[in-house]
């Protein structure tokens, strides 16, 4: 099947990026959020996206008008029955999702896929809230969406073959590496990256490293772009928290319990740079 017309449920931080990278590839995109003001406020994140690509000089002015004319929003699931792809991208919690995807299975057309951005969640469970599990898979996105190259497929024992298929060709018109993962928690990337994460933050916690010499030893002795407590704060300690969570639930393995410090960080909303604090201050963001 041709997907001409994507559909992203969710304009928060990945669904923002993912309607991004669809509408510069050339698609046409319809994007959701629960009311007006966070519709406006993930609609201007993509424009404010695309105004630092432009001044970046990776953009014209003119690419920028073209890319935003082909997104649109919506408040209504009803604004998805066009498309013949639809990716969700709200909270990490199950039972949002499982509606989200009974909405869309009465919206939709009957051939379209319905694919999860989710990080670590059983897209099988998800799957099995609509009438065609088959057409349904995981399509997983990396921080920030537009540098990122990797896109996970998450394959559950009920996704068709055709379904991959044409979700990897449309990974790759985004310019997208494809890898593919069984529906296992935390799929492959998140089931090696949370212990990592887990343990910066209990050495933290110990009380013996500054969070700086532990961001540092990591960048330049592992060549690592950002370290594990600045990457924390990009991908969300809300996001990192429930991954380690569900990935908990799953195998009651301690090295996925999620560390008090990062449960406390969560329930004060130090979020990391969405909400303007988390391990370090991100002084430009209202929190
Ligand atoms: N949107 C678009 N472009 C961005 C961007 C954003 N939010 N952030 C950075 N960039 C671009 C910049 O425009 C710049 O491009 P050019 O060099 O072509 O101009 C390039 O990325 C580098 O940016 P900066 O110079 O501003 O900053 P940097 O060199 O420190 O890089 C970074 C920033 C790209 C975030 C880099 O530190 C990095 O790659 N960090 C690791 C990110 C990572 O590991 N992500 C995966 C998280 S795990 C995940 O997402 C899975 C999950 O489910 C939780």
């Amino acid at each position: 099947m041709a997907v001409k017309q994507v559909g992203i449920v969710g304009c928060g931080q990945m669904g923002s990026g993912i309607a991004e990278v669809c509408a510069r590839a050339g698609y046409i995109v319809v994007v959701s959020e629960a009311d007006e003001a966070l519709l406006k406020r993930g609609l201007a994140s993509i424009e404010g996206s695309l105004a630092r690509a432009v001044s970046r000089g990776k953009m014209t002015e003119a690419d920028k008008a073209t890319t935003l004319k082909r997104i649109s929003g919506t408040t209504s699931v009803e604004g998805f029955k066009d498309c013949q792809l639809v990716i969700e991208a709200v909270v990490e919690n199950m039972a949002e999702k499982r509606k989200v995807f009974a909405a869309l299975d009465q919206a939709c057309q009957k051939d379209a896929i319905l694919a999860s951005n989710t990080s670590c969640l059983s897209v099988t469970e998800m799957a099995v809230a609509t009438k065609r599990p088959d057409k349904v898979l995981g399509i997983h996105f990396f921080n920030p969406v537009p540098v990122m190259k990797p896109v996970e497929l998450v394959r559950t024992i009920l996704t068709s073959a055709e379904t991959i298929a044409t979700a990897r060709d449309f990974s790759q018109s985004l310019g997208k590496s494809v890898v593919v993962s069984p529906d296992t928690p935390g799929f492959i990337v998140n089931r090696l990256l949370t212990p990592y994460l887990l343990d910066a933050v209990r050495l933290l916690e110990s009380g013996t490293v500054s969070r700086e010499d532990i961001d540092q030893a990591v960048t330049l002795g592992l060549n690592h772009p950002m370290g594990p407590l600045a990457l924390a704060d990009l991908i969300g300690l809300d996001t990192l928290y429930s991954i380690s969570t569900a990935l908990y639930e799953e195998f009651k393995d301690p090295r996925y319990a999620a560390p008090p410090l990062l449960r406390r960080m969560v329930l004060a909303r130090w979020l990391g740079r969405k909400t303007g604090k988390g391990f370090y201050d991100y002084p430009k963001v209202k929190a």
